[in-house]
């Protein structure tokens, strides 16, 4: 064997003896680098006699070639020895079923609201919508509550702090969307201006109200949907077909009785609470209470800008929350803002 044959011989051993593709390029350099072995040979041409240099030039090339197609093949090989390693380490299994979608839905409560707004619409109402945050004056004085009323107490009330953490008398979350109803009148009135022309107003106003409250048929925030309706002849016996059509239509049945129970409220006069019972099923018999309504105060039409000689009008508040609970037959009020979804997902 000669000294070429010898080197490759060397070469590709030491090849096959590295496990790592960093030692491999070590071994590279010793045979091709700069100061490679054969790398040297070939600089080494030049000092050999002319009639030797060409044979000799071509047995180096063809020895350098032959180290540089091992060099190639272990590369290779050891490419796919850290490939498969790869693979092992990273192996996924692909039988494992994926996470899958879960499709969000409507909140049952939303439902009811959306339900509401549908039937009133149907019959030419308008819906609109207050600040949750309100003035003492909107939810109070221009309902026609007077200055002691209990209601403005801080027991039942979510008055707001001013920036130095004092209690802001006048500025309270709205306890009840009467607020609208005040809203509502003056808005419309600014827009027709001459009351003797100015067109019905007939407006639900759904939404939050606050109440320092919470037991399993009362939650601190919960909803209502005020009613307002403003004409030339409204009277109570319009109240009554309009809650009572309603009613029926939202429960989609006829087996309901509805009562008018009479009752206060300092902005309506005279003024009952609505009543609903269901004549079979699991709450077959059972009264319960889901609006107040009456008729509009005349003081408080005249604070919406209302002339009460000309314009009579009849408003309600319902609890959709409660009307969300009979549809339902649930029990428990809080269960609606608790967020469980294993309680929610059942609405879907
Ligand atoms: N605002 C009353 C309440 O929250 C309900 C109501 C509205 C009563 C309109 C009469 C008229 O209890």
């Amino acid at each position: 064997m000669n000294n070429l044959d010898q080197l490759v011989a060397q070469a590709t051993a030491e090849f096959a003896a590295v496990g790592e593709p960093a030692r491999l390029e070590e071994a590279k350099a010793r045979y091709l680098g700069k100061d490679g072995s054969l790398t040297a040979l070939l600089k080494g041409l030049g000092k050999l006699p002319a009639e030797e240099r060409k044979s000799a030039g071509a047995a180096i090339n063809i020895a350098k070639q032959t180290v540089e197609s091992a060099l190639a093949t272990r590369r290779e090989e050891l490419r796919q020895v850290q490939l498969q390693a790869q693979l092992a380490a990273e192996s996924l299994d692909i039988t494992l079923p994926g996470r899958g979608e879960r499709r969000g839905a409507l909140h049952p409560v939303t439902r009811s609201l959306e339900r509401i707004e549908q039937l009133f619409r149907s019959i030419g109402f308008e819906v609109a919508d207050g600040p949750e945050i309100e003035g003492d004056w909107h939810n109070f004085t221009a309902l026609n509550t007077p200055e002691k009323h209990p209601a403005r107490s801080m027991h039942d009330t979510f008055y707001l702090l001013d920036e130095q953490g004092k209690v802001q008398e006048d500025v309270l979350l709205r306890t009840h969307t009467s607020p609208v109803q005040i809203r509502y009148m003056q808005a419309h009135v600014a827009k027709y201006g001459h009351l003797e022309t100015m067109p019905e107003i007939r407006v639900i106003a759904p939404g939050r109200v606050y109440r320092v409250d919470s037991d399993a048929t009362h939650s601190p925030m919960f909803h209502q949907v005020e009613g307002l309706w403003v004409g030339e002849n409204v009277s109570f016996a319009d109240l009554k077909g309009v809650v009572a059509d309603f009613l029926r239509r939202f429960f989609e049945s006829d087996d309901l009785k509805v009562r008018f129970r009479p009752s206060f409220f300092p902005f309506t006069e005279p003024s009952a609470e609505i009543d609903v019972a269901f004549m079979s099923g699991a709450l077959e018999g059972r009264w319960l209470e889901i609006a107040g309504c009456g008729m509009v105060h005349p003081n408080v039409l005249r604070f919406g800008g209302i002339d009460p000689e000309k314009h009579t009008g009849f408003a309600f508040g319902m609890g959709p929350d409660r009307l969300t609970m009979l549809r339902y037959g649930i029990n428990d009020l809080r269960l609606f803002f608790e967020g469980d979804l294993r309680f929610l997902s059942q609405f879907q």
